[in-house]
């Protein structure tokens, strides 16, 4: 028998989450952002579960090919662009969309012949200072672009800051748009802005956005950038974590749990050992309090988390035994609320999942 530690990713969530993008961004058309192994729930079941889609986005040229090998003939965008000239005719063979995000990229491409036309995204660095051009520098980026004769359409580009947060006091998303569209002004071309947050806001920002492409990724796997619950935006979940008990101990008032001692017993109390720890992808510093189902009961996690396990309190379910079943996240218990118990992101627990644990397909409402 399999260690009973098992991820199960929801096709059909995926499917349903895509489908609330069109709605919420019906006029746009969609990269689906796959990078980082489709946070976390792999490459082709991203591009299984994103086939309405009109692009895939990822970040790595070997992926974009895995892509093109594994069958998908739409659009795939780069969302880093090319690490090297060698990439370039690579981008022409096998009609990649690359950013271009940096003058050595632009020379890339003058230095490279193009015997196919490419298209491009040209980003704007609007406020993250992360990757782009400035406002400033950006109509003469496009222009020298524009001379490539190999280069055919010219997307323009940026990447929001706090599309959480609409208000948020250091760099507002109208900020970030007026910023753009100083810089890209009337260049002609598509626009391409809007991350989840962009579009899960598409409301409050009607008027303002113009995207002709948007690039969600975190709402597609059922978690938000932060704000309102994904359920709230009718998202559902797309992985669930799921284990089982492995060992039950008695404790008395005063006795610890786990590796530094750190969760003492108020009183005699009953602790379950879940098989998952940190070397599956669970966060090593949840502390106690941690959400987690047991048996279909809400408790928490205690003790440290260690490499392959972890100890929750069994106060709640008291018939709970060795095989209970144990639910870490996902359907019925949301990542971004275990994320945010464990002070980080739905983003980092779906893209850290382990090579070692056994992926599964199912639909949503199954036992995987
Ligand atoms: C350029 C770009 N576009 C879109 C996304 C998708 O962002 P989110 O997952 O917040 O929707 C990312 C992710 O970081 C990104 O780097």
């Amino acid at each position: 028998m399999p260690r009973p530690l098992s991820a199960t990713i929801h096709l059909d969530s995926m499917q349903h989450n895509l489908s609330r993008v069109r709605t919420e961004a019906p006029l746009a058309k969609i990269w689906a952002v796959v990078k980082a192994n489709a946070y976390g729930h792999g490459l082709e079941r991203g591009m299984r579960g994103f086939a309405q889609a009109d692009g895939l986005a990822l970040v790595e040229t070997e992926n974009a090919l895995r892509l093109r090998e594994a069958g998908w003939i739409k659009p795939i965008l780069l969302l880093e662009g090319i690490f090297d000239a060698s990439d370039v005719p690579l981008l022409a063979e096998h009609n990649i969309n690359s950013t271009v995000h940096n003058i050595e990229q632009v020379k890339m491409l003058e230095y490279t012949q193009l015997y196919r036309p490419i298209d491009v995204h040209l980003k704007m660095n609007t406020g993250m200072n992360r990757l782009g051009f400035t406002p400033d520098e950006y109509a003469a980026a496009y222009k020298r672009l524009r001379a490539i004769p190999g280069i055919r359409n010219i997307t323009h580009m940026t990447h929001f800051a706090n599309a959480d947060e609409l208000e948020h006091p250091r760099l507002t998303i109208a900020e970030q748009v007026r910023r753009f569209q100083y810089g890209a002004g009337d260049l002609p071309g598509e626009r391409s802005l809007s991350n989840s947050g962009g579009v899960l806001h598409g409301a409050e920002l009607a008027g303002m956005l113009s995207n002709d492409w948007v690039r969600p990724g975190i709402m597609l796997y059922g978690g938000t950038p932060g704000g309102r619950a994904a359920a709230d935006y009718g998202l559902r979940p797309t992985m669930t974590l799921r284990s089982e008990i492995i060992g039950i101990q008695q404790l008395e008032a005063g006795e610890t749990v786990g590796y530094g001692s750190r969760f003492e017993a108020p009183g005699p109390m009953t602790v379950g050992v879940v098989a998952c720890g940190y070397a599956d992808g669970y966060p090593r510093h949840a502390p106690h309090g941690t959400p987690v189902i047991v048996d279909g009961r809400r408790t928490t996690l205690v003790g440290r988390v260690s490499m392959d396990m972890m100890t929750v309190d069994l106060t709640p379910v008291p018939n709970a035994r060795v095989g209970s079943k144990v639910l870490l996240w996902g359907d019925g218990l949301p990542i971004d609320e275990v994320a945010q118990a464990a002070g980080t992101i739905g983003y980092e627990l779906m893209c850290a999942l382990a090579p070692r644990v056994r992926v599964l397909e199912g639909r949503m409402g199954s036992d995987g």
